[in-house]
């Protein structure tokens, strides 16, 4: 969600920050702006839509300069238009701010501002900032750094913020609070940016910012300190991200490159982590918190989104194999409904980006009453994984495609490992059926390879239904949350509505919704429950429903009674959400283009939510 970078060196600033806006596209925004200092004046162009929009207004302007900074905006104060897009300028152009997050208590800052005769051309919370800096630095006749952090210590909310200052030309100031800031130390010059992958082609030495953060960045110079303006020892870091990674290498859509991925997104996940005999598996991140995982009489799982749906496939996993309870939450719904956290809980956040604000503020509170809690994510260096008490890194590669796909199969990936090796553990899985899984585990990627051969079939089905006004999707037990997620998938980037329903409940209310005209995917492989599946399509069937179903290779009864059907390769029933879920993915992928829908970035959508 919204995107900040900005630089300071001996090169020209412009290529860099527009290359860079393309390359933080992905987390989602409405409008774009870039700041350029010439000749100690800051030039601003900005405004609504793409960034390619943007260039091409401005191709003809003088684009010089050495200090820039560019912002992709996701609107949360004021529409998306071209005043409220950043950079925001403060009242007597002093200070140039581009903001990532909300600041909370920004209409009462700004009485006080209008108070003392400050006048606001925006709507946005951003300008707020930008106004109460400029004011202390010309009341207190203090520094630009004294100011900015002087003006944080006012300020109730998340933040990440880059600020220009007019009279201090040769320096970015950079403070974080929530939302995140990667600094790249390149040859006497610095970078900032939202996330490594504007960086990764410059630099590979990288420092996070922490939270309550300043930091003060001079081409050959660095200096951070916390908000208290105590200073501190930067922690340098080396990116192992490379750049083919966050590269399309040929495919039409990011969306699709990943979805192809996950044979070796999965196999990554996995490696190193399963003995080459496959004998066993370790989770290093777990190691030291095992004992107390197996002891655990709770496991609360709190995510949101696609996230959250790995998480329910979590919940079946871990009770199935391990039989500890597990309660799978939004993270939205358990920070504000007054939750009960016991001591001994096991608290586990699953999210791909590490930056999700309503997971971030859930971990918090089950931190404050006294939980453990562990992590499962996808971003290095993100804020969960720093938030929490252990944790395990998913592996699957960046994800740019705002749909997320391999992250997914990775996050179900690591619960299933989770599941498998605590169920041994604690002698609830015995050994043989322990290794059968691990094989079963280690045979996936190949299985996946075989359904992505037939990939091609899905456009045919796509260009059938590609008007559907709805779509259901059903399954049952491990395939339930798979159902939610196509759901989820198809809606996000093909904007049709579509609902995931355990198959079951369909006869206690969307059963009505079925005519001539529904679509209903149903996830139909080879389970304990398959009988009771067919009885359901014959449901369906009956109403005169459309059944695209998912089924085992060499099924034929279902063959006989759906519209279409996708084979998938057979596997144990609790590893077929890792199997399924890729038809589903690819029939969204090939309605959205078909109707011509931004399958990478779907209209309203965020990569990173890091608002709530
Ligand atoms: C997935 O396709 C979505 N874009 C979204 O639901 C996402 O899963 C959710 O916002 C959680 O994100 P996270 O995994 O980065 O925490
Ligand atoms: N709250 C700010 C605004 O609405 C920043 C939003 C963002 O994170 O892009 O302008």
């Amino acid at each position: 969600m919204c995107g900040i970078i900005g630089y300071i060196g001996n090169k020209q600033a412009y290529p860099i920050i527009i290359k860079g806006l393309k390359r933080l596209e992905y987390r989602g925004y409405d409008s774009t702006g870039i700041a350029l200092l010439q000749k100690g004046e800051t030039i601003i162009y900005k405004q609504k839509g793409k960034v390619s929009h943007l260039e091409d207004t401005i191709v003809d302007e003088n684009l010089s300069g050495t200090v820039g900074i560019g912002h992709t905006r996701w609107a949360t104060h004021g529409e998306p238009n071209d005043m409220n897009a950043h950079p925001h300028a403060s009242q007597n152009k002093k200070f140039v701010i581009i903001h990532n997050g909300i600041i909370e208590n920004y209409s009462r800052l700004k009485k006080k501002l209008k108070a003392r005769g400050y006048k606001f051309i925006s709507e946005t919370d951003t300008e707020v900032l930008a106004n109460l800096i400029e004011y202390i630095y010309e009341k207190g006749n203090v520094s630009a750094e004294i100011a900015v952090r002087l003006a944080l210590t006012k300020v109730i909310g998340a933040y990440g913020i880059v600020v220009i200052c007019k009279d201090e030309p040769d320096m970015l100031i950079a403070a974080r609070k929530g939302s995140p800031l990667v600094i790249g130390i390149g040859n006497n010059e610095h970078y900032i940016a939202s996330d490594a992958t504007p960086i990764v082609e410059h630099t590979k030495s990288v420092i996070y910012l922490n939270n309550d953060n300043i930091a003060v960045i001079k081409r050959g110079e660095l200096t951070i300190k916390t908000i208290d303006n105590a200073e501190i020892e930067p922690q340098v870091q080396e990116l192992t991200l490379e750049i083919g990674a966050i590269e399309k290498n040929g495919y039409d859509h990011f969306m699709l490159k990943e979805i192809f991925e996950q044979p070796r997104s999965i196999t990554d996940t996995f490696r190193g982590r399963i003995a080459s005999d496959l004998s066993e598996m370790r989770l290093g991140g777990l190691l030291d918190i095992m004992p107390q995982l197996e002891k655990a009489k709770r496991i609360l799982i709190i995510a949101c989104g696609t996230s959250w749906h790995a998480g329910l496939v979590g919940e079946y996993l871990i009770e199935e194999f391990a039989r500890i309870p597990v309660e799978v939450e939004y993270g939205s719904e358990f920070r504000y409904r007054n939750p009960i956290i016991y001591k001994d809980d096991i608290v586990i956040a699953i999210s791909q980006s590490g930056e999700t604000a309503d997971t971030l503020a859930a971990i918090n509170l089950a931190k404050e009453a006294g939980a453990t809690v562990l992590g499962i994510c996808n971003v290095v260096g993100s804020s969960i994984p720093r938030e929490t008490h252990a944790g395990v890194y998913t592996h699957a590669g960046p994800e740019i495609g705002v749909a997320s796909t391999k992250a997914f199969t990775a996050q179900v990936t690591i619960l299933t490992m989770m599941a498998l090796i605590l169920g041994k553990n604690k002698g609830t899985l015995s050994e043989e059926s322990y290794l059968k899984l691990i094989k079963e585990l280690t045979d996936i990627p190949k299985k996946i390879e075989e359904i992505l051969k037939s990939s091609k079939n899905y456009k045919s089905i796509a260009e059938l239904y590609k008007n559907a006004g709805n779509f259901i999707y059903l399954g049952r037990g491990y395939l339930f949350p798979v159902a939610l997620e196509g759901a989820l998938k198809l809606k996000e980037i093909s904007y049709i509505h579509a609902e995931g329903y355990p198959a079951a409940e369909m006869k206690h209310g969307p059963i009505a919704l079925i005519d001539e005209k529904m679509p209903v995917v149903v996830l139909a492989t080879k389970d304990k429950s398959y009988d009771k599946i067919v009885t359901n399509i014959q449901e369906v069937k009956a109403r005169n429903g459309i059944v695209i179903a998912i089924v085992s290779q060499g099924d034929e009864i279902i063959k006989n009674m759906a519209d279409h059907v996708f084979e998938v390769p057979n596997t144990h029933e609790a590893l077929a959400p890792l199997l399924t879920v890729i038809p589903l993915q690819l029939l969204s992928y090939y309605i959205a283009v078909i109707r011509g829908c931004n399958v990478d970035q779907p209209r309203n959508l965020a990569k990173s939510v890091t608002v709530e």
